[in-house]
């Protein structure tokens, strides 16, 4: 009895080997930025993220510029195993900031609403490739094969056997040295970290935009390159 499955999505990941010789330079770069941005204004059961403390250009700071290589070079594997001919579009790292999750601490569940592919990184984790420091969860929106909406709910909980079929999230272990790339669109959270340490993490959010040339005027769907703006006011 075959049953096909279409549609996947695509998240790409990768250990990066020389992890290791850069951890300790990017912890400290982590928590001297955590110590210089904003007063904490996150609540006390939410990881701290550089992004609401005007941490968020870490992609321009010459610590993080090995992380940052290594986020474009993946970035780009990726977009090319989903088939894009990246002559023709410009990749650009719109934001980036660390995220510090300590005991209890989570990320609830969102999108990047206003990039196209995120990445993250995973500088430091309390027992590396367990889930106790909180798993990285996304959620399925789509539900293809829920035959009636909210079959697996509380509410109608008649699903026999969890299975691939019917999954409604895929966790990620965090995993110390490794870059998981996704589709900013992707919704997703973090699970408890359970552990006394700090999981510290750096997030990426790019946008593609077309390139210079005859595809900046060619394609609908591309957002023609910044170069080729205008701001209002100016000549
Ligand atoms: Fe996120």
């Amino acid at each position: 009895m075959p049953v096909d499955t279409w549609f996947p999505l695509a998240i790409y990941y990768e250990d990066l080997p020389d992890a290791s010789q850069h951890r300790q330079a990017l912890i400290e770069a982590v928590l001297a930025l955590e110590k210089a941005g904003y007063e904490p204004r996150n609540f006390p059961e939410m990881a701290w993220t550089g992004d609401l403390h005007g941490v968020a250009q870490i992609h321009l700071d010459p610590r993080f510029a090995w992380v940052v290589a290594q986020v474009e070079t993946h970035t780009r594997q990726y977009l090319e195993a989903l088939g894009l001919d990246l002559d023709q579009v410009d990749l650009y790292i719109q934001r980036a900031w660390p995220v510090v999750s300590r005991h209890q601490q989570e990320v609830g569940s969102h999108c990047h609403n206003t990039a196209h592919i995120s990445a993250v990184y995973y500088v430091a984790v309390p027992e590396s490739g367990s889930d106790e420091a909180g798993c990285l969860a996304f959620f399925d929106d789509v539900r293809q094969n829920e035959v009636s909406p909210g079959l697996g709910s509380e509410n109608t909980d008649i699903i026999a056997q969890w299975n691939y079929l019917n999954q409604d999230q895929a966790l990620y272990l965090p995993t110390e040295g490794r870059l998981i790339v996704f589709p900013s669109k992707q919704r997703h959270g973090v699970t408890l970290n359970h552990t006394e340490g700090l999981r510290i993490s750096l997030s990426f959010d790019i946008v593609l935009t077309a390139a210079p040339g005859q595809s900046a005027g060619s394609y609908e769907f591309l957002t023609p390159p910044p170069s080729q703006w205008k701001r209002f006011g100016e000549s």
